[in-house]
């Protein structure tokens, strides 16, 4: 692997685990590197740059709205122009939805920022990605199929291309807007399905690249961690003893390390409880569609379980 300066971008990167993984790229990549810091909030981005502008990269600021249908291509491209390629993205964005929220009123945006903003940077940045590049899309620890009904697996499981995943996510989105979603075997959380999906699409790019980014040693790969202390978490939980975002950003997965970073990828993946995967995980040597769990407070605490948000949410509002 040669030493040329590397390009990175973090989407999302105005707060919570994006801002941690920024500052953590920042610190860990060098003089000539480049860090992108991308989200909505041009103001944010302007303070989070200038705090950041003694770090060992230089960090830059671009506005990306992942929701825009255009701007994932528009911005590969650009960056291409520029470098001639990227070699580090964070796929991590979300849109924040709250208790008090409607799924029904709130599911098309959802799945347009966490879903369909997914497939859209997966489709720019991986024919992108220069030799050794890494692009992590950060899911869930409730991103597996463990948390669905058996007979919704097949919606998500061994889907061939993208607009498979696209398609099979549209119509769950669909089902919650017009309620019939709950009547049914779907989980009343949207963050499980969503979580699913964005793992389904990084498990079907990656196994079609696989071939041709093996000997190029490009990961394409998602991460799920558990519970963070974040607002996000906190307007459903009590997460004052779950890691802070820059606790969980300091995985023990080392992404952007030079040598061998595939290997101790695997071995991060390798340590993952295997209680509590499924298809989601595929054995070595896939490497490209291992799904990392973060380390250690990753389980899900008992008092947190999907079944008991379900719950939860059917008792404070019945969906159907
Ligand atoms: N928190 C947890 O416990 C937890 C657990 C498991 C997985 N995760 C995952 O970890 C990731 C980060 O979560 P978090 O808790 O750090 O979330 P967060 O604090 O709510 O931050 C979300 C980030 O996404 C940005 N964002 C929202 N909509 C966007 C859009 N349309 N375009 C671009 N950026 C947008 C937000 O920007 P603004 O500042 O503009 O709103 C913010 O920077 C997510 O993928 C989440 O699902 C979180």
């Amino acid at each position: 692997m040669t030493n040329r300066p590397r390009v990175a971008l973090v989407t999302g990167a105005t707060q919570g685990l994006g801002l941690a993984l920024l500052e953590g790229l920042a610190e860990r990549l060098g003089a000539g590197d480049i860090v992108y810091a991308t989200g909505r909030d041009r103001d944010g981005l302007a303070r989070i740059t200038a705090g950041l502008a003694d770090s060992g990269a230089e960090v830059r600021g671009e506005f990306f709205d992942v929701a825009d249908p255009d701007r994932a291509e528009e911005l590969a491209a650009a960056l291409t122009r520029r470098h001639r390629g990227v070699d580090i993205v964070f796929n991590n964005a979300v849109m924040r939805v709250g208790p008090d929220d409607d799924p029904r009123a709130v599911v098309d945006h959802y799945a347009e920022v966490n879903n369909f903003g997914t497939t859209r940077v997966l489709r720019a940045f991986a024919p992108r990605l220069r030799d050794g590049g890494r692009l992590v899309v950060v899911t869930s620890a409730l991103g597996t199929l463990s948390y669905l009904a058996p007979v919704l697996h097949g919606r998500f499981d061994g889907l061939a291309t993208l607009d498979d995943v696209d398609r099979s996510v549209a119509a769950w989105r669909d089902a919650v807007r017009d309620g019939s979603a709950f009547a049914g075997p779907w989980p009343a959380f949207v963050n499980i399905p969503s979580k699913i999906g964005q793992v389904a699409a990084v498990r079907t790019l990656a196994r079609q690249r696989r071939a041709d980014d093996l000997p190029r040693d490009v990961l394409i790969a998602a991460v799920c961690p558990g519970m963070m202390n974040t607002p996000t978490s906190q307007a459903w939980w009590d997460v004052s003893d779950a890691p802070t975002p820059e606790r969980a950003a300091r995985s023990r997965c080392p992404f952007v390390r030079r040598d061998g970073a595939v290997r101790r990828l695997l071995r991060c993946g390798a340590g993952q409880d295997r209680q509590r995967t499924d298809s989601a995980v595929l054995p070595k040597p896939h490497v490209q569609v291992v799904t990392i769990w973060m380390p250690s407070e990753q389980v899900v605490p008992e008092d947190r379980t999907p079944g008991q948000i379900h719950e939860k949410l059917r008792g404070r509002e019945p969906l159907t």
